[in-house]
């Protein structure tokens, strides 16, 4: 290998220029040939030009020597200089790369690291490896289900005006939030209100094309009027309230009055509560389905019954599916819900009906009275009821429930509280997963589910629940992927 190579020229050290003598020497080849040469012991062939360079050199004036160690300092800083600049520039690619994977105005599809560019989003055709592309391009906002469409290029939702929509767009609508079209309620315009600056718009001469690519942006809405969508008759009860205050502290439900309300059953026992937002799906808490309890065929669905040995007589609806949230954590309680879907569809009468989802930015006042209902203890450490209670509570807001004297920092952002500081009301064991709700507008929402708590009905340990405008995103995407 370097046999053929004769001893190594001198080299005057003009600064840093370490080992490109032997890559000079021998282009393309292994670049210390001469250590694995059987030829020339390679410790010689080194150690010489050191020494020589050394004591053969003349011994220089000092005005040189200064010069050349200033020249040698100042490489060296300017080469630290160019180092720490690189170090800065890569941190900065790694932590672009791993905060935002996507470059420019690519998006990425969850969080999968897939990117695809804003004019493949809500076009009808999935890009994205589980399809978030074509999930979450509509919405329902506020208490009165203003429409609305997200632009991904402008990454803003805009409401969409009522020029020449129809119910065949709503039906489209509804079915890519997760809803089935025969419970489609209506699609009607309402008078805008000021703030909205931009629609979107149909645009009438596009052929039988995807529903969002037929939209765009405009700034004005010649009728004046947005598309109000609903698509599930929901929030509805027969029952006016006689808002009268056993749950603990609560009153006997009439038939009716709760129709959203259903009984968990496992071994023919009640276990939780939950709440019907569409034919096929229950709301419950995630900590109701854990463990031994997540199998879906040990458990049965009761709707429409207020009494639980009625239920013993009968059959109850079987489970296919249960979806826990992904995020749910057993010690916190952080993202206490889960999703139960029915093998068959409920049907719809006085006594069994939806609640609705709150949509987002619907506002709850932070003592908004709310009602709780469920089968649950009626005192700390009782048995479950035999028939449905319901109570009413007031919001708490969540810094005032974070309170030292209160849960201290445990009531995450997930989380609500709801009950009174003084005691005595409450929701309690058996009661999980069931309702809490509000009317607005007319309608009956479900603000939460029912989660967790310190005893039952004690002073200043109100009951927690989930917090559901939260957690809609979840359900819609859960029920539009497994339809
Ligand atoms: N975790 C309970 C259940 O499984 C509900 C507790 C509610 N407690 C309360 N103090 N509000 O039924």
């Amino acid at each position: 290998m370097t046999s053929t190579v004769g001893p190594p020229p001198y080299y005057e050290n003009h600064g840093f220029q370490p080992e490109n003598v032997y890559s000079a020497r021998q282009p393309g080849a292994y670049p210390y040939p001469q250590y694995f040469s059987t030829n020339a012991p390679p410790v010689p062939s080194y150690v010489p030009r050191v020494a020589t360079y050394q004591s053969s050199r003349p011994v220089a004036h000092s005005s040189e020597r200064t010069c050349a160690s200033n020249i040698k300092k100042t490489i060296v800083i300017i080469l630290s200089i160019l180092l720490v600049i690189c170090c800065a520039i890569a941190a900065f690619f790694i932590w672009y790369f791993v905060e935002n994977r996507c470059l420019g105005s690519l998006i990425e599809c969850g969080s999968s690291g897939v990117c695809i560019p804003p004019s493949q989003w809500c076009d009808g055709v999935s890009h994205c490896p589980s399809g978030e592309d074509e999930t979450r391009c509509v919405r329902l906002f506020g208490p009165d289900f203003i429409l609305e469409v997200y632009s991904p290029v402008s990454k803003s939702w805009y409401p969409v005006c009522q020029d020449d929509w129809n119910d065949d767009y709503g039906k489209i609508a509804c079915k890519d939030m997760g809803y089935s079209v025969d419970t489609y309620y209506y699609s009607r315009g309402v008078a805008t209100e000021v703030s909205f600056k931009s629609y979107m718009k149909l645009n009438r001469s596009a052929g039988n094309i995807d529903l969002y690519k037929k939209l765009y942006s405009s700034d004005s809405c010649a009728s004046g009027n947005v598309v109000s969508l609903r698509c599930i008759e929901c929030g509805l009860s027969i029952k006016s309230m006689n808002i009268m205050n056993r749950i603990v502290g609560g009153s006997g439900a009439m038939p009716g009055q709760w129709p959203w309300q259903v009984s968990l059953h496992m071994e023919g026992i009640h276990v939780c509560g939950g709440s019907i937002i569409t034919r096929q799906w229950i709301v419950t808490a995630a900590h109701c389905v854990e463990g031994r309890y997540s199998d879906p065929y040990s458990w049965r669905v009761y709707a429409g019954i207020l009494n639980q040995n009625e239920m013993l007589l009968r059959n109850g609806y079987r489970v296919q599916q249960i979806i826990s949230h992904p995020d749910y954590d057993t010690d916190s309680k952080d993202n206490d819900v889960a999703l139960m879907k029915l093998e068959t569809p409920l049907s719809f009468t006085d006594t069994v009906r939806p609640v609705c989802l709150p949509n987002p930015g619907m506002m709850f006042q932070p003592n908004q009275q709310c009602w709780i209902s469920g089968w649950g203890a009626e005192y700390q450490g009782g048995k479950t009821s035999n028939n449905l209670n319901y109570v009413t509570v007031p919001l708490i807001e969540r810094s005032r429930c974070n309170s030292v004297y209160i849960y201290n920092g445990m009531i995450l952002p997930t989380m609500i509280c709801a009950g009174y500081l003084g005691g005595g009301i409450d929701s309690c064991q058996g009661d999980s997963g069931g309702p809490l709700v509000t009317n607005k507008n007319s309608v009956w929402w479900l603000v939460g589910d029912t989660s967790w708590g310190t005893g039952c009905a004690s002073p200043n340990r109100p009951g927690v629940y989930g917090n559901m405008t939260v957690f809609t995103d979840w359900i819609y995407k859960n029920m539009q992927a497994n339809r």
